[in-house]
């Protein structure tokens, strides 16, 4: 049975910032599913202690050093459908408000990736393969190999290290190479963890993981160039033989047929007619115009410029033109969180914005939508279009990275495809791109229907990545 340790800085169902929490949540138990022993680490966050806490078992305590001091670590556990997740404790670290975006966030994170090393040896449970997530846990194969390789037990680990969004990359000041981590100075000097400057973490993944996995075979791809490669790209050049690109899937917690956030669950057949309820239902949530036949436009999103949104912004008053709704739900940049709130009480009844995450809300918005807009700047994979599709919405998307990967655009002659897309960012593409979709949404109900039920018939699993994710395991 292979022993997998999963290491990461959020997973569901105890913490959500992004979509590392959909992966962290699901892929570990996709994997148990195959049979490997599967153990995740997280940091115990505020907001997880004040929910969960009192589920939780005592595992280990024991002291490590950072920043040329003693600091306590506690040790949690509980276990679900046979994964067992370890939640680390430290007060002064992660008893914060937020997850990121502390001026320690080098230090804290360390603390954590240290504390993990630790963790092994207290448990004795030392995994075939460790497997860490994004920049948070990026230092841990450096940690591994640099400071631990003298004990076997560490030395035979293989890592593998996935970049879910290259955009964050843990970068900071030298000092902390060997003041919170303990590594030496060569390592900057031969420029393993060295950015300009200062250290990163996500290149020390990059450097130091058996293998670097990222979340679509086009963001793959992509992040070998200059344009998505976000000063990375030479780095991943040398590594580009150890990197693929492996799909993320969604659970069975997004499922029409049983989904206890909407008022009417449905299945491929009744799909249309059902939709119609959970429309009529989310207009009078959202205070827009009752009307079912409206077309239907959804956006669940992290309000920053990854995602679009300018493009949106850009096209919306053009767009509500239109006959046409629009429903938003997400929270980030305060300005665009302005704009929107602006557009909503100038179009009130046609433009409805929810500033901030709501799990109930977004379920309805998935399935009482028509058309779900995802016209990202750069998406290494992209959950949301594939909850749409999986919710019989059509996804309109830009073609780059895992949108590319998952989308396939509308075919008007062949009447394939699952979505529409476009492949330049710019305002006027995502314009005549929707322009198709109106048209078709309108005018030719059959083909709407007939990319629907394509859409629904699509495997979004996790069913075949994580028998990539294994094949991987069992190659390093
Ligand atoms: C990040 C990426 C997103 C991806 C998710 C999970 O949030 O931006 O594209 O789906 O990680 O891998």
């Amino acid at each position: 049975m292979k022993k997998i340790l999963m290491c990461a800085s959020e997973g569901l169902p105890y913490i959500k910032s992004g979509g590392l929490a959909d992966v962290i949540g699901s892929l570990p138990y996709a994997l148990s599913k195959l049979g490997c022993d599967v153990r995740v680490v997280l940091p115990l966050y505020k907001k997880i202690a004040e929910k969960f806490h009192h589920r939780f078992e005592f595992v280990a305590e024991y002291n490590v050093d950072i920043a040329y001091q003693s600091r306590v670590v506690r040790v949690l556990k509980e276990e679900v459908d046979s994964v067992v997740f370890y939640f680390i404790e430290h007060q002064g670290y992660f008893e914060r408000e937020g997850l990121y975006g502390y001026a320690d966030d080098g230090e804290r994170f360390a603390y954590f990736q240290k504390a993990i090393m630790e963790l092994l040896n207290q448990i004795d449970f030392f995994p075939d393969i460790l497997h860490s997530h994004d920049w948070h846990t990026g230092m841990l194969p450096a940690l591994c190999k640099e400071v631990h390789s003298y004990d076997e037990r560490y030395a035979k680990i293989k890592h593998v290290y996935t970049i879910h969004n290259l955009a964050y990359q843990g970068n900071f000041s030298r000092e902390m190479l060997w003041s919170c981590l303990g590594l030496g100075e060569h390592t900057f000097e031969n420029g393993n963890v060295r950015m300009y400057d200062g250290i990163s973490f996500m290149k020390a993944g990059i450097v130091y993981a058996d293998k670097v996995t990222t979340v679509s075979p086009t963001y793959a791809n992509e992040i070998l160039t200059p344009q998505y490669g976000e000063h990375l790209n030479e780095v991943l050049q040398v590594r580009r033989n150890d990197l693929v690109g492996i799909i993320n899937g969604i659970d069975e917690s997004w499922d029409t047929k049983k989904d206890s956030n909407i008022v009417e669950n449905y299945h491929k057949v009744n799909v249309f007619k059902n939709k119609k309820v959970n429309k009529l239902t989310l207009q009078e949530e959202m205070g827009l115009e009752k009307d079912e036949n409206v077309l239907l436009v959804g956006m669940v999103t992290r309000l920053t410029w990854q995602k679009g949104i300018h493009l949106v912004i850009d096209n919306l008053t053009h767009l509500l033109n239109k006959k046409i709704q629009v429903v938003i739900v997400g929270n980030g940049e305060i300005t665009l969180e302005h704009q929107l709130k602006q557009f909503e009480a100038s179009y009130k009844g046609q433009l409805a914005f929810y500033c901030g995450y709501n799990e109930g809300l977004a379920h309805r918005v998935y399935a009482a939508s028509d058309l779900f807009l995802m016209p990202s700047l750069f998406e290494p994979c992209g959950i949301s279009q594939l909850i749409s599709m999986r919710y019989g919405t059509l996804p309109l998307v830009r073609e780059t990275g895992g949108l590319k990967d998952t989308v396939q655009a509308y075919n008007q002659i062949t009447q394939e495809g699952t979505g529409f897309s476009f492949k330049h960012y710019s305002a006027s593409d995502l314009l005549s791109v929707f322009d198709i979709a109106y048209y078709t949404y309108y005018e030719r109900e059959s083909d709407w229907k007939t990319l629907v039920r394509n859409a629904m018939r699509k495997d979004v699993s996790w069913d075949v990545s994580a028998q990539q994710y294994l094949e991987l395991y069992n190659n390093i």
